[in-house]
Protein backbone atom coordinates (compact mmCIF):
# COMPACT_ATOMS: atom_id res chain seq x y z
CA UNK A 1 0.00 0.00 0.00
CA UNK A 2 1.73 3.77 -1.09
CA UNK A 3 1.06 4.59 2.37
CA UNK A 4 3.02 2.25 3.83
CA UNK A 5 6.37 3.54 1.53
CA UNK A 6 5.33 6.87 3.24
CA UNK A 7 5.47 6.14 6.61
CA UNK A 8 6.91 3.45 9.43
CA UNK A 9 4.94 0.96 9.58
CA UNK A 10 3.62 1.16 13.26
CA UNK A 11 0.33 1.61 13.90
CA UNK A 12 -0.54 4.67 14.73
CA UNK A 13 1.58 5.88 12.55
CA UNK A 14 -0.49 4.12 9.32
CA UNK A 15 -3.99 5.73 11.12
CA UNK A 16 -2.92 9.37 11.27
CA UNK A 17 -1.12 8.85 7.74
CA UNK A 18 -4.07 7.60 6.64
CA UNK A 19 -6.17 10.39 7.68
CA UNK A 20 -4.04 13.34 6.33
CA UNK A 21 -4.07 11.30 3.27
CA UNK A 22 -7.87 11.21 2.98
CA UNK A 23 -8.12 14.33 3.90
CA UNK A 24 -5.71 15.59 0.73
CA UNK A 25 -7.61 13.03 -1.19
CA UNK A 26 -11.25 14.39 -0.43
CA UNK A 27 -10.66 17.81 -0.07
CA UNK A 28 -12.27 17.53 3.53
CA UNK A 29 -10.46 19.56 6.77
CA UNK A 30 -8.13 16.83 8.39
CA UNK A 31 -10.53 17.62 11.78
CA UNK A 32 -13.24 16.27 9.81
CA UNK A 33 -11.61 12.96 8.87
CA UNK A 34 -10.05 12.76 11.83
CA UNK A 35 -13.19 12.75 13.78
CA UNK A 36 -14.90 10.29 11.45
CA UNK A 37 -12.28 7.92 9.94
CA UNK A 38 -12.47 6.18 13.05
CA UNK A 39 -16.11 5.21 12.61
CA UNK A 40 -15.32 2.51 10.07
CA UNK A 41 -16.20 5.61 7.36
CA UNK A 42 -16.85 3.34 4.32
CA UNK A 43 -15.50 5.70 2.21
CA UNK A 44 -11.89 5.27 3.38
CA UNK A 45 -12.06 1.58 3.98
CA UNK A 46 -13.74 1.40 0.36
CA UNK A 47 -10.89 3.90 -0.80
CA UNK A 48 -7.84 2.63 0.99
CA UNK A 49 -8.93 -0.76 0.39
CA UNK A 50 -9.50 -0.44 4.63
CA UNK A 51 -11.24 -3.14 4.41
CA UNK A 52 -13.52 -5.26 7.46
CA UNK A 53 -11.51 -7.74 9.54
CA UNK A 54 -13.94 -10.18 7.70
CA UNK A 55 -12.13 -9.06 4.14
CA UNK A 56 -8.36 -9.07 5.39
CA UNK A 57 -8.91 -12.76 6.55
CA UNK A 58 -10.91 -14.10 3.78
CA UNK A 59 -7.79 -12.67 1.42
CA UNK A 60 -5.61 -14.90 3.04
CA UNK A 61 -8.03 -18.06 3.25
CA UNK A 62 -8.87 -17.50 7.08
CA UNK A 63 -12.00 -16.74 8.63
CA UNK A 64 -12.56 -14.14 11.37
CA UNK A 65 -15.75 -13.56 13.53
CA UNK A 66 -16.64 -13.03 17.08
CA UNK A 67 -18.73 -15.09 19.59
CA UNK A 68 -21.33 -13.21 20.80
CA UNK A 69 -24.97 -13.54 23.05
CA UNK A 70 -28.26 -13.58 21.16
CA UNK A 71 -29.36 -11.00 23.81
CA UNK A 72 -26.84 -8.16 23.22
CA UNK A 73 -27.28 -8.73 18.93
CA UNK A 74 -31.22 -8.87 19.48
CA UNK A 75 -30.72 -5.73 20.95
CA UNK A 76 -27.98 -3.59 19.73
CA UNK A 77 -28.33 -2.61 15.95
CA UNK A 78 -25.00 -0.75 15.72
CA UNK A 79 -23.80 -4.01 17.39
CA UNK A 80 -25.35 -5.94 14.90
CA UNK A 81 -24.11 -3.61 12.05
CA UNK A 82 -20.18 -4.46 12.92
CA UNK A 83 -20.63 -7.87 13.53
CA UNK A 84 -22.37 -7.93 9.54
CA UNK A 85 -19.34 -6.00 8.58
CA UNK A 86 -16.56 -7.36 10.00
CA UNK A 87 -17.31 -11.11 10.98
CA UNK A 88 -17.53 -13.94 8.35
CA UNK A 89 -18.43 -16.45 11.52
CA UNK A 90 -20.60 -15.99 14.28
CA UNK A 91 -19.97 -18.47 17.34
CA UNK A 92 -22.13 -18.99 20.09
CA UNK A 93 -21.18 -17.70 23.55
CA UNK A 94 -23.67 -18.53 26.60
CA UNK A 95 -26.66 -19.26 24.46
CA UNK A 96 -25.97 -23.34 23.42
CA UNK A 97 -24.47 -24.06 26.94
CA UNK A 98 -26.45 -26.89 28.78
CA UNK A 99 -27.74 -24.17 31.48
CA UNK A 100 -29.63 -22.02 28.13
CA UNK A 101 -31.00 -25.30 26.44
CA UNK A 102 -32.01 -27.10 29.44
CA UNK A 103 -34.29 -25.29 31.46
CA UNK A 104 -35.79 -28.63 33.02
CA UNK A 105 -34.51 -32.05 32.98
CA UNK A 106 -36.88 -33.39 29.95
CA UNK A 107 -37.12 -29.81 27.97
CA UNK A 108 -34.97 -28.57 25.33
CA UNK A 109 -35.41 -25.10 24.49
CA UNK A 110 -33.56 -23.84 20.97
CA UNK A 111 -35.07 -20.66 20.96
CA UNK A 112 -31.85 -19.10 21.46
CA UNK A 113 -29.60 -21.08 19.49
CA UNK A 114 -32.12 -20.78 16.66
CA UNK A 115 -31.95 -16.93 16.21
CA UNK A 116 -28.06 -17.19 16.18
CA UNK A 117 -28.29 -19.87 13.61
CA UNK A 118 -30.76 -17.49 11.30
CA UNK A 119 -28.86 -14.29 11.94
CA UNK A 120 -25.73 -16.42 10.47
CA UNK A 121 -28.16 -17.75 7.31
CA UNK A 122 -29.24 -14.47 6.94
CA UNK A 123 -25.54 -12.87 5.94
CA UNK A 124 -24.70 -16.17 4.78
CA UNK A 125 -21.81 -17.04 6.62
CA UNK A 126 -21.26 -20.30 9.08
CA UNK A 127 -22.26 -20.95 12.83
CA UNK A 128 -20.19 -22.26 15.30
CA UNK A 129 -21.57 -24.27 18.78
CA UNK A 130 -20.02 -23.86 22.18
CA UNK A 131 -20.05 -25.96 24.10
CA UNK A 132 -21.85 -29.75 23.96
CA UNK A 133 -19.43 -31.12 27.41
CA UNK A 134 -18.03 -28.91 29.86
CA UNK A 135 -17.96 -28.96 33.87
CA UNK A 136 -19.79 -25.38 34.28
CA UNK A 137 -23.06 -23.46 33.18
CA UNK A 138 -25.05 -26.06 34.00
CA UNK A 139 -28.58 -25.03 34.77
CA UNK A 140 -29.61 -25.33 38.34
CA UNK A 141 -31.42 -28.73 38.37
CA UNK A 142 -28.30 -30.34 37.37
CA UNK A 143 -26.18 -31.42 39.91
CA UNK A 144 -29.30 -32.73 41.84
CA UNK A 145 -30.10 -34.92 39.24
CA UNK A 146 -26.85 -36.62 37.68
CA UNK A 147 -25.73 -39.31 39.04
CA UNK A 148 -23.37 -42.81 38.69
CA UNK A 149 -26.53 -44.43 36.82
CA UNK A 150 -27.57 -41.90 34.69
CA UNK A 151 -24.23 -39.78 33.85
CA UNK A 152 -24.03 -41.57 29.80
CA UNK A 153 -27.97 -41.22 29.48
CA UNK A 154 -28.10 -37.43 30.32
CA UNK A 155 -25.12 -36.73 28.22
CA UNK A 156 -25.09 -38.87 25.08
CA UNK A 157 -28.55 -37.89 25.31
CA UNK A 158 -27.97 -34.11 25.40
CA UNK A 159 -24.72 -34.25 22.73
CA UNK A 160 -27.82 -36.45 20.31
CA UNK A 161 -30.83 -33.81 20.36
CA UNK A 162 -28.44 -30.78 20.41
CA UNK A 163 -26.65 -31.37 17.01
CA UNK A 164 -29.60 -33.50 15.40
CA UNK A 165 -31.38 -30.39 15.99
CA UNK A 166 -28.77 -28.13 14.29
CA UNK A 167 -27.41 -31.24 11.99
CA UNK A 168 -26.12 -30.13 8.35
CA UNK A 169 -25.86 -26.19 9.49
CA UNK A 170 -22.82 -26.27 12.06
CA UNK A 171 -19.56 -25.13 11.22
CA UNK A 172 -18.46 -26.59 14.09
CA UNK A 173 -18.85 -27.31 17.80
CA UNK A 174 -16.84 -27.44 20.57
CA UNK A 175 -17.56 -30.63 21.67
CA UNK A 176 -15.50 -31.16 24.90
CA UNK A 177 -14.21 -27.64 26.80
CA UNK A 178 -11.33 -27.52 29.30
CA UNK A 179 -10.93 -31.50 30.29
CA UNK A 180 -7.58 -30.52 31.39
CA UNK A 181 -6.45 -29.32 34.57
CA UNK A 182 -2.97 -30.41 36.13
CA UNK A 183 -3.48 -29.43 39.58
CA UNK A 184 -5.71 -32.66 39.24
CA UNK A 185 -2.31 -34.38 39.20
CA UNK A 186 -3.40 -37.27 37.43
CA UNK A 187 -0.92 -38.95 34.72
CA UNK A 188 -3.06 -38.07 32.00
CA UNK A 189 -3.59 -34.08 33.15
CA UNK A 190 -7.78 -34.57 32.99
CA UNK A 191 -9.91 -32.39 34.94
CA UNK A 192 -12.19 -34.50 37.79
CA UNK A 193 -15.03 -33.38 36.48
CA UNK A 194 -18.82 -34.71 37.06
CA UNK A 195 -18.68 -36.16 33.44
CA UNK A 196 -14.90 -37.75 34.36
CA UNK A 197 -16.45 -39.24 37.88
CA UNK A 198 -18.81 -41.34 36.69
CA UNK A 199 -17.74 -42.05 33.28
CA UNK A 200 -13.86 -42.08 33.60
CA UNK A 201 -11.52 -41.12 30.88
CA UNK A 202 -13.17 -41.82 27.87
CA UNK A 203 -16.13 -39.93 28.08
CA UNK A 204 -14.97 -37.11 25.91
CA UNK A 205 -14.45 -40.13 23.08
CA UNK A 206 -17.83 -41.30 23.51
CA UNK A 207 -18.91 -37.13 23.09
CA UNK A 208 -17.15 -37.33 19.98
CA UNK A 209 -18.82 -40.10 18.39
CA UNK A 210 -22.23 -39.36 19.85
CA UNK A 211 -21.62 -35.92 18.01
CA UNK A 212 -20.53 -37.08 14.44
CA UNK A 213 -23.48 -39.99 14.81
CA UNK A 214 -25.84 -36.97 14.54
CA UNK A 215 -24.09 -34.33 12.90
CA UNK A 216 -21.50 -36.11 10.30
CA UNK A 217 -20.85 -32.34 8.60
CA UNK A 218 -20.02 -30.36 11.19
CA UNK A 219 -16.12 -30.23 12.54
CA UNK A 220 -15.91 -31.12 16.22
CA UNK A 221 -13.66 -29.53 18.13
CA UNK A 222 -11.57 -30.11 21.59
CA UNK A 223 -11.56 -26.74 22.98
CA UNK A 224 -9.21 -25.46 25.57
CA UNK A 225 -7.57 -22.66 27.76
CA UNK A 226 -4.57 -21.74 28.82
CA UNK A 227 -2.06 -23.36 26.02
CA UNK A 228 -0.14 -20.18 25.12
CA UNK A 229 2.28 -18.70 27.25
CA UNK A 230 6.19 -19.99 28.73
CA UNK A 231 4.67 -20.86 31.84
CA UNK A 232 5.04 -24.57 33.90
CA UNK A 233 1.26 -24.95 34.55
CA UNK A 234 0.92 -23.75 30.37
CA UNK A 235 3.58 -25.64 29.01
CA UNK A 236 2.22 -29.10 31.27
CA UNK A 237 -1.46 -28.25 29.74
CA UNK A 238 0.05 -28.32 26.19
CA UNK A 239 2.00 -31.82 26.54
CA UNK A 240 -0.92 -33.08 28.11
CA UNK A 241 -3.56 -31.71 25.37
CA UNK A 242 -1.36 -33.58 22.50
CA UNK A 243 -1.16 -36.75 24.66
CA UNK A 244 -5.05 -36.41 24.81
CA UNK A 245 -5.26 -35.32 21.14
CA UNK A 246 -2.96 -38.52 20.05
CA UNK A 247 -4.73 -41.19 22.01
CA UNK A 248 -8.32 -39.90 20.46
CA UNK A 249 -7.06 -39.95 16.44
CA UNK A 250 -5.31 -42.98 17.60
CA UNK A 251 -8.45 -44.80 18.50
CA UNK A 252 -10.01 -43.46 15.31
CA UNK A 253 -12.04 -40.41 17.36
CA UNK A 254 -14.05 -38.60 14.77
CA UNK A 255 -12.01 -35.02 15.97
CA UNK A 256 -11.25 -32.83 13.57
CA UNK A 257 -9.83 -29.86 14.94
CA UNK A 258 -8.10 -28.31 18.70
CA UNK A 259 -9.54 -24.98 19.93
CA UNK A 260 -6.74 -22.44 21.28
CA UNK A 261 -9.13 -20.49 23.73
CA UNK A 262 -6.11 -17.39 23.66
CA UNK A 263 -7.79 -15.35 26.25
CA UNK A 264 -4.57 -13.37 26.71
CA UNK A 265 -2.68 -11.22 29.02
CA UNK A 266 -1.99 -7.25 28.79
CA UNK A 267 0.97 -6.84 30.91
CA UNK A 268 3.05 -9.75 31.44
CA UNK A 269 5.64 -10.58 28.67
CA UNK A 270 5.51 -14.41 28.66
CA UNK A 271 4.77 -15.71 25.41
CA UNK A 272 7.83 -18.49 23.79
CA UNK A 273 7.18 -17.81 20.27
CA UNK A 274 9.52 -21.21 19.35
CA UNK A 275 7.51 -22.99 22.17
CA UNK A 276 4.22 -21.63 20.95
CA UNK A 277 5.47 -22.21 16.88
CA UNK A 278 5.96 -26.08 17.89
CA UNK A 279 2.75 -26.86 19.95
CA UNK A 280 0.96 -25.87 17.25
CA UNK A 281 3.09 -27.80 14.73
CA UNK A 282 2.43 -31.09 16.97
CA UNK A 283 -1.14 -30.23 16.97
CA UNK A 284 -1.39 -30.15 12.82
CA UNK A 285 1.24 -33.30 12.49
CA UNK A 286 -2.10 -35.30 13.95
CA UNK A 287 -3.92 -33.83 10.94
CA UNK A 288 -5.86 -31.30 13.26
CA UNK A 289 -6.93 -27.65 11.99
CA UNK A 290 -6.57 -25.18 15.06
CA UNK A 291 -8.86 -22.25 15.57
CA UNK A 292 -8.24 -19.36 18.17
CA UNK A 293 -11.94 -19.75 19.58
CA UNK A 294 -11.88 -17.00 22.56
CA UNK A 295 -8.98 -14.32 21.57
CA UNK A 296 -9.42 -10.92 23.95
CA UNK A 297 -6.49 -9.30 25.83
CA UNK A 298 -7.24 -8.48 29.66
CA UNK A 299 -6.05 -5.43 30.36
CA UNK A 300 -6.59 -5.09 34.33
CA UNK A 301 -2.94 -4.45 35.10
CA UNK A 302 -2.02 -1.84 32.42
CA UNK A 303 -2.05 2.18 32.78
CA UNK A 304 -5.10 3.93 32.76
CA UNK A 305 -4.67 5.90 29.37
CA UNK A 306 -6.35 5.11 27.01
CA UNK A 307 -3.62 5.45 24.15
CA UNK A 308 -1.08 3.53 25.91
CA UNK A 309 -3.22 0.80 27.10
CA UNK A 310 -4.65 0.49 23.54
CA UNK A 311 -1.21 0.30 22.09
CA UNK A 312 -0.24 -2.54 24.66
CA UNK A 313 -3.30 -4.72 23.85
CA UNK A 314 -2.26 -4.25 20.10
CA UNK A 315 0.98 -5.36 20.43
CA UNK A 316 -0.28 -8.67 22.82
CA UNK A 317 -2.57 -9.23 19.43
CA UNK A 318 0.24 -8.70 16.82
CA UNK A 319 2.76 -11.01 18.83
CA UNK A 320 0.50 -13.56 19.31
CA UNK A 321 -1.21 -13.66 15.85
CA UNK A 322 1.98 -13.26 13.99
CA UNK A 323 2.81 -16.58 15.60
CA UNK A 324 0.20 -18.23 15.14
CA UNK A 325 -0.99 -17.39 11.75
CA UNK A 326 2.28 -18.45 10.31
CA UNK A 327 1.05 -22.21 11.10
CA UNK A 328 -0.82 -23.06 8.07
CA UNK A 329 -3.24 -25.57 9.96
CA UNK A 330 -4.29 -22.30 11.72
CA UNK A 331 -7.95 -21.78 9.67
CA UNK A 332 -10.09 -19.33 12.24
CA UNK A 333 -9.77 -16.51 14.57
CA UNK A 334 -12.83 -15.76 16.76
CA UNK A 335 -12.45 -13.04 19.53
CA UNK A 336 -14.78 -13.47 22.41
CA UNK A 337 -16.67 -10.30 21.94
CA UNK A 338 -16.32 -7.51 19.31
CA UNK A 339 -16.99 -4.45 21.04
CA UNK A 340 -15.69 -3.23 24.66
CA UNK A 341 -19.37 -2.46 25.38
CA UNK A 342 -19.99 -6.52 25.56
CA UNK A 343 -17.41 -8.33 26.92
CA UNK A 344 -17.50 -10.88 30.23
CA UNK A 345 -14.09 -9.21 31.38
CA UNK A 346 -16.75 -5.95 32.38
CA UNK A 347 -18.23 -7.56 35.30
CA UNK A 348 -14.99 -7.61 37.23
CA UNK A 349 -13.22 -4.18 37.99
CA UNK A 350 -9.76 -3.26 37.59
CA UNK A 351 -8.19 -1.43 40.45
CA UNK A 352 -8.84 2.30 38.99
CA UNK A 353 -12.43 1.80 37.89
CA UNK A 354 -11.79 2.48 34.32
CA UNK A 355 -13.76 0.84 31.78
CA UNK A 356 -11.81 -2.53 30.38
CA UNK A 357 -10.66 -2.40 26.57
CA UNK A 358 -10.18 -6.04 25.28
CA UNK A 359 -11.62 -6.02 22.04
CA UNK A 360 -11.06 -4.47 18.70
CA UNK A 361 -13.72 -2.32 18.92
CA UNK A 362 -14.61 0.33 21.19
CA UNK A 363 -17.90 0.78 23.58
CA UNK A 364 -18.75 3.23 20.54
CA UNK A 365 -18.13 0.24 17.85
CA UNK A 366 -15.24 2.34 16.74
CA UNK A 367 -11.43 -0.06 15.88
CA UNK A 368 -9.12 0.65 18.07
CA UNK A 369 -5.31 -0.32 17.88
CA UNK A 370 -6.75 -3.59 18.29
CA UNK A 371 -8.28 -4.09 15.18
CA UNK A 372 -5.18 -2.41 13.49
CA UNK A 373 -3.30 -5.21 14.92
CA UNK A 374 -5.91 -8.09 13.77
CA UNK A 375 -5.93 -6.81 10.32
CA UNK A 376 -2.39 -6.28 10.05
CA UNK A 377 -1.80 -9.89 10.95
CA UNK A 378 -4.20 -11.27 8.39
CA UNK A 379 -2.53 -9.02 6.09
CA UNK A 380 0.94 -10.29 7.41
CA UNK A 381 -0.18 -13.95 7.36
CA UNK A 382 0.63 -16.41 4.55
CA UNK A 383 -2.50 -17.19 2.14
CA UNK A 384 -3.83 -20.72 2.73
O1 LIG B 1 -28.56 -14.19 31.21
C1 LIG B 1 -28.52 -14.24 32.65
C2 LIG B 1 -29.33 -13.09 33.23
O2 LIG B 1 -30.71 -13.26 32.87
C3 LIG B 1 -29.17 -13.07 34.74
O3 LIG B 1 -29.86 -11.95 35.28
C4 LIG B 1 -27.67 -12.98 35.09
C5 LIG B 1 -27.41 -12.94 36.57
O4 LIG B 1 -27.47 -14.25 37.09
O5 LIG B 1 -26.99 -14.14 34.53
C6 LIG B 1 -27.07 -14.12 33.11
O6 LIG B 1 -26.41 -15.25 32.61
C7 LIG B 1 -24.98 -15.14 32.71
C8 LIG B 1 -24.39 -15.33 31.30
O7 LIG B 1 -22.96 -15.32 31.36
C9 LIG B 1 -24.84 -14.23 30.33
O8 LIG B 1 -24.28 -13.02 30.72
C10 LIG B 1 -24.50 -16.27 33.61
O9 LIG B 1 -24.95 -16.03 34.93
C11 LIG B 1 -22.97 -16.30 33.60
O10 LIG B 1 -22.51 -17.45 34.29
C12 LIG B 1 -22.47 -16.41 32.15
O11 LIG B 1 -21.06 -16.34 32.19
C13 LIG B 1 -20.42 -16.82 30.98
C14 LIG B 1 -19.51 -18.01 31.37
O12 LIG B 1 -18.75 -18.44 30.23
C15 LIG B 1 -20.35 -19.19 31.84
O13 LIG B 1 -21.24 -19.59 30.81
C16 LIG B 1 -19.58 -15.70 30.43
O14 LIG B 1 -20.42 -14.65 29.98
C17 LIG B 1 -18.76 -16.23 29.26
O15 LIG B 1 -17.90 -15.22 28.75
C18 LIG B 1 -17.89 -17.41 29.75
O16 LIG B 1 -17.19 -17.87 28.63
C19 LIG B 1 -16.21 -18.89 28.91
C20 LIG B 1 -16.28 -19.93 27.80
O17 LIG B 1 -17.58 -20.48 27.73
C21 LIG B 1 -15.22 -21.00 28.00
N1 LIG B 1 -13.89 -20.40 28.08
C22 LIG B 1 -13.77 -19.38 29.15
C23 LIG B 1 -14.80 -18.27 28.92
C24 LIG B 1 -14.67 -17.17 29.95
O18 LIG B 1 -14.95 -17.68 31.22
Amino acid sequence: MVLDSMFSNSLITRRNALKIALASATGMGVKKVWDNLDSEDVFAQEYFGLNSLKQRAAAKGLIYGAAIPKDYLAIDKKLADSFVRNCGILASDTDLKWDALRPTPDKFDFSKGDWLLRFAKKQNIPFRGHTLVWYQAFPKWFEGVLNRNNAEKLMTEHIATVTKHYAGQMHSWDVVNEAIEPYHRRSDGLRETSWFKFLGPDYIELAFRIAAENDPKALLVYNEASLVYDLRSQEMRRDFTLKLLDKLKSKGTPIHALGIQSHLTGHLNILDAKKLRDFLADVASLGLKIMITELDVNDFELPFDIATRDSLVASKLEEFLSVILEERAVTTVITWGLSDRYTWYSRYKRADSAPVRPLPLDSDFKPKLAWDAIAKAFDNAPKR
